[in-house]
């Protein structure tokens, strides 16, 4: 017995100064300073998993703005100072942006790789999709969503006695259900089987959409789904539901949808569902709790709230817009919806309060980084990343970093303030929750105008107040940093009260 152990003990003490000797990389001439961690394969995940921020840094601290990390076997390095960004994105040709993004995509939805080059689909998927969520085609998306979510938030039928009474629910449950039903009916068209089945359905997708989206992470980090029962039963019932069988039933599908159905006409049924999933899971993940943190900000602070107020109030007149739940939904066209710089910029200020994306490039081959006055040699297959959260609470670009200042993107006259400095230099990139260069987010300029919408929408309707009188900001949660906008660890209760009833 004694002799087996020892043989063990033997085999693993060799193992590791195998591991010691080979498997980790030693710094070359030109590279960035390397931290490798103490745990083979996964080097620094978990410091860098405990909380990104922190970990990042600790290592600016100790190396200077350029660094290398072992994460889960890949090396990544980090650019941390914004001055460098544009130089950084300079190097596009080295970069492959897409295998990443396939192939997290493919792991966390189930369907092959779509990726052009691999020859499952010949169209491009990307054209596709910037040309169905952009230009003319967000005037339809953004007419849909305005009447969507008044659907969702007035009552179908005017209550007789004309009291309106207070409602209370926690806000990120709110926000969730709204924008969750609104944004389904505006990509994937409303059920035509009536009202009340259509409610039933839309609430089972909602449920299966929340138990899916919670298990995304540990998806993306490469853990196999069927290691989640209720996480994978949700991801399968809810492609199910766009099937193509499913969407026949459905009236006023996006052209996003469609054209996307076009482009991938070479996969079946089921790889197609899965997509259009994808699709669902981007234009909602992120969405949701954006939306949140703007009406959780607004309403917190009394300035912000006034100048809103303010703001929609004027915009509702000058388009001769009346509130009434008899008469026809409210609705402003993109025009109008683009000159509302205070509800920009409490939605921005919202954003770099909550947002931790990580983004990420993959090198294509061996190449040297050039930056301002320092070039770093990167080996093939190495990863290229950027954390803007850095960014966004750096004091010296964003003074008292930590405090929400809703006027922080208005310059003196009231219009959008686009001039921010770091170290004296003007910045090119100063506000990335939406990503950069060849991954920037398709879906930006929607995806404001339907948290603009859904602002006007609730300062327009309702009374709005928080049930105690003291709120306390809720905390972010970390374990979902790197994937976008993180949601409040806990909720907050709010009351509501239709106006004008
Ligand atoms: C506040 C809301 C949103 C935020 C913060 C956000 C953020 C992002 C970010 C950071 C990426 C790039 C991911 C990466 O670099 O890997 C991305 C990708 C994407 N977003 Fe959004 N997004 C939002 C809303 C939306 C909406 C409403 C839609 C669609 C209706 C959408 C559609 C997409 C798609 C399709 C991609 C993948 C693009 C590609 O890889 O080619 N997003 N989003
Ligand atoms: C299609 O996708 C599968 C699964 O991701 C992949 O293995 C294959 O190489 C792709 N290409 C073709 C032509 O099937
Ligand atoms: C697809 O279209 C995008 C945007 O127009 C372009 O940047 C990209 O190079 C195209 N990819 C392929 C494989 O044609
Ligand atoms: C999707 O494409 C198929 C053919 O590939 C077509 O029969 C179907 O009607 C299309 N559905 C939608 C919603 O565009």
């Amino acid at each position: 017995m004694m002799s087996v152990s020892l043989i063990w003990g033997v085999v693993i003490a060799v193992c590791c100064c195998w591991w010691l000797l080979l498997g980790t990389r030693r710094r070359q001439m030109g590279e960035p300073p390397l931290e490798n961690g103490l745990i083979p394969y996964l080097g620094c995940a978990l410091q860098f998993g405990a909380n990104p921020l922190e970990f990042l840094r600790a290592n600016q601290r100790k190396h200077g703005h350029v660094f290398t990390c072992k994460l889960m076997g890949n090396y990544v390095h980090f650019i941390t100072n914004p001055l460098l960004y544009h130089k950084v994105l300079y190097h596009g040709k080295y970069f492959d942006w897409k295998k990443f993004h396939f192939t997290a995509s493919a792991k966390a939805f189930g369907h092959r790789r779509i990726d052009p080059s691999d020859g499952n689909t010949t169209d491009n998927i990307s054209k596709t999709i910037i040309k169905t969520l952009q230009g003319d085609a967000l005037n339809s998306l953004s007419e849909a969503m305005m009447e969507n979510l008044q659907l969702v938030l007035r009552p179908q039928v005017v209550p007789k006695p004309k009291t309106p009474t207070w409602m209370s629910e926690g806000m990120y449950a709110f926000c969730y259900r709204v924008m969750f039903e609104a944004g389904y009916f505006t990509l994937f068209g409303k059920d035509l089987s009536g009202q009340d089945a259509q409610k039933a359905l839309i609430l089972n997708h909602l449920d299966h959409f929340k138990q899916f989206d919670k298990i995304f992470p540990a998806l993306v980090a490469g853990f196999p789904i069927h290691v989640f029962k209720t996480g994978h039963y949700a991801r399968e019932k809810l492609a199910e539901g766009l099937r193509l069988q499913k969407l026949r039933k459905r009236d006023h599908i996006s052209e996003l949808v469609r054209f996307l159905n076009d482009t991938l006409s070479t996969l079946d049924d089921t790889e197609k569902a899965k997509s259009f999933l994808a699709v669902l899971w981007a234009s909602q993940a992120n969405t949701i709790p954006a939306t949140f943190w703007s009406l959780f900000q607004m309403i917190r602070n009394p300035e912000a709230m006034k100048a809103a107020t303010e703001e929609v109030n004027k915009m509702l007149e000058n388009a001769g817009q009346k509130i009434s739940f008899e008469d026809n939904p409210i609705y402003l066209n993109r025009i109008q919806l683009d000159d509302m710089p205070v509800l920009d910029s409490i939605i921005k200020e919202s954003l770099r309060l909550s947002s931790a994306s990580l983004n990420i490039r993959t090198a294509k081959e061996d190449f040297t980084l050039h930056l301002q006055d320092s070039s770093y040699n990167i080996r093939k297959d190495d990863i290229i990343a950027l954390y803007p959260q850095l960014m966004h609470l750096d004091p010296e670009i964003y003074p008292d970093p930590l405090t929400f200042k809703y006027d922080r993107y208005l310059d003196e006259n009231g219009k959008t303030r686009s001039t921010f400095y770091s170290n004296g230099l003007k910045l090119k990139y100063y506000y990335m929750p939406f990503g950069s260069g060849a991954t920037i987010c398709p879906g930006r300029l929607f995806a404001v105008q339907e948290i603009k919408q859904f602002l006007i929408l609730m300062l327009s309707y309702f009374e709005l107040e928080f049930v105690e009188s003291c709120v306390q900001c809720p905390p972010l949660d970390q374990s979902r940093a790197g994937l976008g906008v993180l949601p409040p660890l806990n909720d907050i209760e709010f009351r509501y009260k239709f106006k004008h009833l």
